[in-house]
């Protein structure tokens, strides 16, 4: 793996992607000095020796579809990232797998005939319909709950929320969002109807009509997150293009843009589609810091991630503590004078 750096063409790349993900775990409030503009609340070396990056990591559906969803959910089990970004079978695929099967089959076979056969063909994986039968079985009955704490409770549901409460129920710890639950790492997902999820919620909305699903919230949740990271710095993994890419950094956009990123996908620039756009695009929209050093890097995320994580996340593993809060006491000097006092909330 470390020969990838100077073999040339696509191996640099990732080469350059290792280094560029090191850098946000490696990275710590400790490694910039302490300036005049800084906030004296943040001065504190303890609080400065354990402030991390802020990691934004983004995927599309299709990798929760394949093995990739267990990669993301041994980084969701040991806190190594911080925000989830996904579109909604990035969400369902997870929990249908805690309920039966997906199979590899081939890209060849045929539509028809899979059609026949009660099969769902993704790439070269197969999903049978009997697991989306279960899915709905199980969810529903959560909708149905939801619907009464909103009118009860006045609960006001966003994506984030449902994808809680279902990470909650689901129980399972095979499941990203069981882990994503448990370990408070909020999932954005803001085309929450755009799947099998969708398909659910409208069949709710006949069955029992009136639960709503607030996007505007969540899009100020995600941004406050970008925005309010600091002193932290933000970084960004972006496996795939589309919506995952774009809410990753437009949230990023928030705050300046990210400080670190880094991209794998297969998409191009020619057309002029976001999925497409390398990172310094991005730098001009201020989604990317203008000294940021971003990788972009050309390829299947099935097969470039599971290596990336193999020389970053997986090669410095260590449980990860809780963020540290900010000092909130005075600070006095020798005479018992207030030298500085918090305000950061
Ligand atoms: N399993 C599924 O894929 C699935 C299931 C249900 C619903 N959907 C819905 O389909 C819609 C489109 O899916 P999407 O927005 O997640 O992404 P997408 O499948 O449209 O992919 C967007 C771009 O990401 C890049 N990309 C995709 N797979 C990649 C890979 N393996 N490696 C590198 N780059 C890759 C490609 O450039 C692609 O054009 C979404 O609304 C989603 O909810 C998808």
């Amino acid at each position: 793996m470390e020969s990838m750096l100077t073999t040339g063409f696509q191996a640099t790349a990732l080469g350059q992607a290792v280094n560029e993900v090191n850098r946000m775990i490696n990275w710590r409030l400790s490694d910039e000095p302490v300036g005049p503009n800084t906030d004296p609340e943040h001065a504190d070396p303890e609080f400065r020796a354990r402030t991390r990056c802020m990691i934004f990591l983004g995927f599309t559906s299709n990798l929760t579809s394949a093995g990739v969803r267990e990669h993301i959910r041994y980084l969701a089990q040991n806190r190594m990232v911080d925000v989830l970004v996904t579109t909604a079978g990035g969400i369902e695929e997870d929990f249908i797998k805690c309920m039966g099967h997906t199979y590899v089959g081939d890209f060849q076979l045929k539509g028809a005939d899979l059609r026949m056969k009660g099969l769902n063909r993704i790439g070269n994986m197969l999903v049978p319909n009997s697991n989306y039968c279960k899915f709905e079985d199980w969810i529903i009955p959560i909708l149905d709950a939801m619907l009464v704490e909103q009118r009860d409770q006045g609960v006001n549901w966003t994506p984030s929320k449902l994808i809680d409460r279902l990470g909650k129920e689901i129980n399972h710890p095979d499941s990203i969002y069981y882990w994503a639950h448990k370990n408070n790492i909020p999932v954005f997902c803001p085309a929450i109807t755009d799947g099998s999820i969708g398909d659910m919620l409208f069949f709710h909305s006949y069955k029992s009509p009136g639960l709503r699903v607030d996007v505007v919230e969540d899009i100020r949740r995600i941004n406050d997150l970008a925005m309010r990271a600091t002193p932290r710095k933000t970084g960004m993994v972006i496996l795939g293009g589309g919506v995952p890419k774009h809410h990753c950094c437009n949230a990023n956009l928030m705050r300046n843009g990210a400080d670190f990123a880094v991209y794998v996908n297969t998409a191009q620039e020619f057309d002029g589609s976001d999925s497409g756009a390398r990172p310094d695009e991005a730098i001009s929209w201020g989604k990317i810091r203008i000294d940021a050093k971003p990788v972009k890097v050309s390829g299947d995320a099935t097969i470039l991630f599971p290596l990336i994580i193999s020389q970053t996340f997986a090669k410095h593993f260590k449980p990860r503590e809780p963020e540290p809060e900010p000092p909130k006491a005075e600070a006095k000097d020798a005479n018992g004078n207030v030298v500085f006092k918090a305000t950061f909330d």
